[in-house]
């Protein structure tokens, strides 16, 4: 699916693991980005042989068709929803004709809902998932295809959750 040695641009890479590092190791170029320093620390020193940027996705570009595939795991959680979409645009300008975007989250109807995660209070927004798909449509991306299971975290009193899988191209 991907060309050898392939651009990808990882959109909130967290630790780096086990994406970048998984992509790496299959030989591709990647780029982290991450507003979190932290993270970026963490993610930088775990995987050496990805480049890791401290940036909002919203504030940062790219030239047109400069990568082949992006993934963006999780981080669209906590953005408001015109955000997201405008991030998706910016994604589809950036992927060559042909290339990939790879996206995980959580599928709900929700708008800034509290919610507690690791200790702290924070504000979740999401799409239910036909509503999501057809954001990424409008964005200028062909769904390919979307792919749900149940998450069921090994923490206590964690509760289980929807994670859904879509896979566009350009
Ligand atoms: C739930 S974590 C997922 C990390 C990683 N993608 C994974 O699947 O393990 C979401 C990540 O997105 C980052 N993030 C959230 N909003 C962001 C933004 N506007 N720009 C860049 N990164 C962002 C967070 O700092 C966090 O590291």
């Amino acid at each position: 699916m991907l060309p050898p040695a392939a651009r990808v641009l990882d959109v909130g890479s967290g630790t780096g693991r086990p994406v970048a590092e998984e992509l790496v190791a299959a030989g591709c170029h990647v780029t982290g980005l991450d507003v979190s320093p932290v993270m970026v620390r963490l993610a930088a020193t775990q995987v050496p042989g990805a480049e890791f940027v401290e940036t909002d996705v919203r504030d940062w570009t790219s030239p047109p068709q400069s990568w082949d595939a992006v993934c963006a795991y999780f981080p669209f959680l906590q953005m408001p929803r015109a955000d997201t979409e405008a991030v998706l645009r910016d994604i589809a300008r950036w992927l060559v004709p042909g290339g990939h975007l790879s996206l995980i989250t959580v599928p709900m109807d929700a708008e800034a809902v509290p919610v507690r995660f690791l200790g702290h209070e924070v504000e979740l927004t999401s799409f239910g998932a036909a509503d999501l798909e057809s954001r990424i449509t409008a964005a200028g991306l062909w769904v390919l295809s979307t792919y749900s299971e149940v998450f069921e975290p090994d923490k206590p009193g964690a509760q289980p959750e929807e994670h859904l899988l879509i896979t566009a191209r350009r």
